[in-house]
């Protein structure tokens, strides 16, 4: 049985202050919940401390990007062993604006994953594709790519600690939702990719957010689509009125 994964990624935006009272007030109304993994994915500056706020609940704190490099000569960035240091947990990787605006490669991306598991954090890796490829037809194409290219030296142990994202890039932050129907397909698609990377069991142990303007007023009708297990949740996760709803779906 997959536990529903609700996470939310903050990308950049809220400030210290703000954070702080978003992860305390998710904490007090949900942070025992077991029924559902909660995960909030702030900014890297306030990981630290939302770590510590959130200590000793159930709720799970993300980095949103990290070093496809072990330590040294790398001005800027932030290793998956710096991560773990201060008690995160997991880190989203291969985001579409990791892919599409800082150009990031599956190479790269592939490097990161490898690193992040190495270093004892579990990882979000996202897939989607762009409107224009969905319109040429190549949706199952660009995801399987990516999937494939994202998991390569991942061996089956390791996979029970990677949760794949799908996100439609034409559905992030644009209001345009995939439907049920077309998450649904895309996810059984992976699914299904996955289990000839691997087997039919270990395919079978992991979940596949969905993740594209997702609202309380549609998280119901997605979770009930075939093989969508949660949802990694962007603007709607920023404000504890839309992102409790999403946890606490029905
Ligand atoms: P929105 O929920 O704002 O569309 O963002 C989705 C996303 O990119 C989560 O990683």
């Amino acid at each position: 049985m997959r536990k529903p994964f609700l996470a939310g990624n903050w990308k950049m935006n809220l400030d210290r202050a703000r954070s702080l009272a978003l992860a305390k007030s998710l904490r007090e109304k949900c942070g025992s919940r077991t029924d559902r993994e909660v995960a909030v994915c702030p900014p890297f500056v306030y990981l630290d401390e939302i770590v510590r706020a959130l200590a000793g609940s159930k709720i799970r704190v993300g980095a949103q990007n990290c070093s496809d490099e072990v330590e040294g000569a790398f001005t800027g960035e932030i290793s998956a062993r710096m991560l773990k240091d201060v008690g995160v947990s997991l880190v989203v990787l291969g985001h579409s604006e990791r892919r599409h605006l800082y150009g990031e490669s599956d190479a790269l991306i592939n490097r990161k994953v490898r690193q992040a598991l190495v270093a004892g954090l579990d990882v979000i890796l996202c897939v989607g594709e762009l409107l224009a490829e969905r319109d040429q037809g190549v949706t199952e194409h660009v995801v399987s790519r990516q999937l494939t290219k994202g998991l390569e030296g991942v061996d089956e142990p390791d996979l029970a600690r990677v949760t794949i994202a799908y996100e439609p890039v034409w559905a992030i932050g644009t209001g345009r939702t995939a439907s049920p129907e077309q998450a649904g397909e895309v996810h059984t698609y992976l699914r299904g990719v996955l289990a000839g990377l691997y087997t039919d069991a270990t395919a079978a142990t992991v979940r596949i957010q969905y993740g594209g303007s997702v609202k309380p007023d549609n998280i119901s009708s997605l979770m009930a689509a075939p093989n969508v297990d949660g949802a990694l949740v962007g603007g709607a996760a920023l404000k504890l009125e839309s992102f409790l709803p999403i946890v606490e779906y029905k």
